[in-house]
């Protein structure tokens, strides 16, 4: 048997006539940073929705840390220690950065982010434990000093940290990133990409879907390109940049 953390097994989808998705394989193991790249309509967003819960497969199988979680919700998914963000920010911008990073327990422990949008109570103790941690994970992320500010006010690289923040601060066993630069400038992509190496180095798993070819190439250990939703290459960012059919794959998409 195989140690993988998450395992993706002819993983399939069709939309009427559409094979969005068909027969992609691959696994995640515990510690690693695997990305999904591919060009526009390669079938990254469906793939992702099928690991994460938000849409059922037409074939094959996700285990995840040894079970099948084919048809298991996202809020359950949560519970079972896999968190994920979203391409579109998803804070509570009325709210403060650490009550945001808090929403993550109450995603992990009651399940679904629109209960924890009611501030469903958690005992005094618990709302002080989960208050700490949140506070810790902002430290760690260097956002400490922002814990009390509204998070609607921050630079929209700001918040996607602190989405990310909120995903891991229940220590999940594996966070699925949702086109983490996508809209930040520069700057905060290079911020983005030093917290997600740290977050890494504390044993952090992540899977990723991108875009972005370079920071793909600057952070992951391994990479699976999709193209027509077929996986076309897997392996390590050497060797996916001088893969001459993600080569062709990324030209064609230039040249349109
Ligand atoms: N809900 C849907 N209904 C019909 N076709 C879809 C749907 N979602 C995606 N597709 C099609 O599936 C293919 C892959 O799309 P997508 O997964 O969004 O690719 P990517 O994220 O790589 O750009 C595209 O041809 C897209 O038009
Ligand atoms: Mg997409």
């Amino acid at each position: 048997m195989s140690a993988m953390l998450l395992e993706v097994e002819r993983l399939s989808k069709s939309f009427g006539g559409v094979q969005a998705v068909q027969d992609v394989s691959f696994g995640v193991a515990k510690g690693e940073m695997v990305a999904v790249i591919g060009p526009n309509g390669a079938g990254k967003t469906t793939l992702f929705n099928m690991i994460s819960g938000v849409i059922p497969p037409t074939g094959g199988s996700v285990r995840f840390q040894g079970g099948v979680i084919n048809g298991k919700k996202p809020h359950e998914l949560a519970m079972l220690g896999m968190t994920r963000t979203f391409q579109n920010l998803q804070l509570f911008s009325d709210m403060t950065v650490l009550e945001n990073v808090m929403v993550g327990f109450h995603t992990r422990l009651t399940g679904g982010i629109f209960s924890a949008g009611f501030r469903l109570p958690l005992a005094r103790r618990e709302e002080k434990q989960a208050q700490e941690q949140a506070f810790s994970c902002l430290e760690q992320i260097g956002l400490a000093h922002l814990a009390w500010e509204r998070a609607g006010t921050l630079p929209y690289g700001t918040q996607r940290l602190v989405e990310i923040a909120r995903a891991a601060v229940s220590r999940p066993s594996l966070i699925l990133l949702d086109e983490p630069m996508a809209g930040l400038n520069p700057q905060e992509s290079k911020q983005l990409v030093d917290v997600l190496l740290a977050m890494r180095e504390q044993g952090f798993t992540f899977l990723f879907v991108e875009h972005d070819m370079e920071t793909v190439m600057a952070i992951a250990d391994r990479i699976v390109v999709l193209d027509y939703g077929k996986k076309i290459a897997e392996g390590a960012p050497e060797e996916i940049a001088r893969h001459p059919d993600v080569i062709k794959a990324y030209l064609g998409e230039e040249a349109v």
